[in-house]
């Protein structure tokens, strides 16, 4: 089995209030993306980090490879408008059997979970990490603000990532929905429209994906906990 990690990159971050795109913020002594890709240089058998990202930071990451002392496995691929895009351009540039996406604005998933996903993959061809809801769930109308339904919370989960897949799996999946313009917000739910079983793997709170600005203090908490800051990883 060979295994490919994309981590879509290419976001300009309209829900956050800062010039520079959120995943090349310094936090603790590096670079956001620079911390996510520190992790997953903790898993053996990665064939190739693949980074997606826009053209104008490309040499941005090559700096980085040298500065933060990266293993020479990251490739670097340009990304699209959306994110699912990136990930197909991404997925375009591999030629593993498994792939994990996962985003590159969440610094804090742990090394454990990644490889309970990596292990679940022997088996099942599609898996992501998810929360079960602790908040009771509204559908609202967003132009009146108003509530619409409630919805049962036992069902509801909140997807994380890394989501795994076989690649002809996921390749297949990505094909169709730019066939029947379907877009997503993950790559899990192009391979449910195909109506392929997706398992799923409970995540971890600290996981958490970096949005707002007010996401950047909880996540430099984190950091501050365990890392004793270092040039590289
Ligand atoms: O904005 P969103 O929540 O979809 O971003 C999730 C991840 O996808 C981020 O790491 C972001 O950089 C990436 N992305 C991308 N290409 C885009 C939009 C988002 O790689 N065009």
């Amino acid at each position: 089995m060979t295994l490919d990690i994309i981590v879509p990159a290419a976001g300009v971050g309209t829900r956050f209030s800062r010039c520079e795109p959120k995943q090349f913020i310094d936090l603790v002594g590096k670079p956001l993306l620079v911390h996510t890709l520190c992790i997953f240089e903790q898993i053996e058998h990665i064939k190739e980090i693949i980074v997606v990202i826009k053209q104008e930071y490309r040499s941005l990451i090559y700096d980085y490879i040298k500065k933060y002392n990266l293993r020479n496995n990251i490739k670097v691929v340009i990304g699209g408008k959306s994110r699912q895009e990136s990930v197909y351009k991404g997925l375009s540039a591999s030629s593993a059997d498994r792939i994990l996406v996962h985003d590159a604005v969440r610094p804090l998933v742990s090394v454990k979970a990644i490889r309970r996903v990596i292990k679940a993959l022997e088996k099942r061809r599609a898996v992501t990490m998810g929360l079960p809801v602790r908040e009771t769930v509204k559908v609202v109308d967003a132009e009146y603000l108003r509530v619409v339904k409630t919805l049962d919370r036992k069902q509801m989960w909140l997807a994380q990532t890394p989501q795994g897949f076989w690649r002809e799996e996921l390749l297949k999946a990505h094909f169709i929905a730019q066939k029947q313009g379907f877009f997503a917000t993950d790559d899990v739910a192009l391979i449910e429209a195909m109506g392929v079983d997706v398992d799923l793997i409970e995540g971890e709170a600290r996981n958490i994906k970096i949005t707002s600005p007010e996401d950047l203090s909880v996540v430099r908490a984190w950091l501050e906990m365990q890392t004793v800051t270092s040039g590289s990883c």
